[in-house]
């Protein structure tokens, strides 16, 4: 149960003070009845606004397909954020839709959005090894030697306490790799190249546990259930 003026400024319909004035215009219905105290608890199935259920009462969560250029930081001062792409209404929600994990601005590929916070701790907790595979395309030839040194869970990355975890490098030509990190460190993937003498050119992350980006051109999303991943 929740205020019926928090509730239309969570899912970010309006503020709160600017609820009182949807209330007063006839626009909220409760229980079937029009609604006329902003402070009334309600569950947000018995609520109507303009005649539609409560958009999302129970949470978002989106797969979008990053494109390059835009930042996963929500401080305008970044740049351009990924969160511009989604609907008016959803940027306003509080708590606000955030990414779960980041992909950096030249970065492209899978990246999870939602406004459900138990779930971004979950997921970016060092105990959930997901898998996250992304393909690089470097400026010089691999060398096969890469293979077994990113495997070993010895690579050693300046200013980290501990060396990254296996992880599995496929060639999948001189210069393009698939890379299997189930940890997510700052600028991992770039780093772990650099390590080894290589700068990644292009990155982009193609799948992210048993999700993948088909049927999604950059800059498109769709929705997964809230519960996708078990309950928050
Ligand atoms: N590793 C990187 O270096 N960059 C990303 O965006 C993701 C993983």
């Amino acid at each position: 149960m929740r205020r019926l003026d928090q509730l239309l400024a969570n899912l970010g319909y309006c503020s709160r003070r600017e609820a009182r004035d949807w209330v007063r215009a006839g626009r909220v219905a409760v229980g079937g009845r029009t609604a006329d105290d902003v402070g009334d608890r309600v569950e947000p199935a018995q609520v109507r606004i303009d005649g539609e259920a409560p958009d999302h009462a129970h949470g978002l969560l989106l797969l979008l397909h990053k494109p390059v250029g835009l930042v996963c930081s929500h401080d305008e001062r970044e740049g351009p954020n990924v969160y511009s792409l989604l609907p008016e209404r959803w940027r306003r929600r509080n708590p606000p839709v955030t990414s779960i994990g980041r992909l950096d601005k030249e970065t492209s590929g899978l990246l999870l959005l939602t406004d459900l916070a138990p779930l971004v701790h979950r997921l970016t907790s060092p105990k959930h090894k997901v898998p996250k595979v992304y393909r690089a395309i470097v400026d010089r030839d691999l060398s096969p030697d890469l293979v077994p040194l990113f495997a070993s869970g010895t690579l050693q990355l300046a200013g980290e306490a501990g060396p990254c975890a296996s992880s599995e490098l496929h060639l999948v030509g001189p210069r393009e790799a698939l890379l299997t990190l189930t940890e997510g460190r700052y600028h991992q993937v770039r780093r772990m190249f650099a390590a080894a003498g290589a700068t990644v050119v292009t990155l982009h992350r193609e799948r992210f546990g048993s999700l993948d980006l088909q049927g999604l051109a950059a800059g498109q999303w769709r929705e997964l259930p809230p519960d996708f991943f078990g309950a928050t």
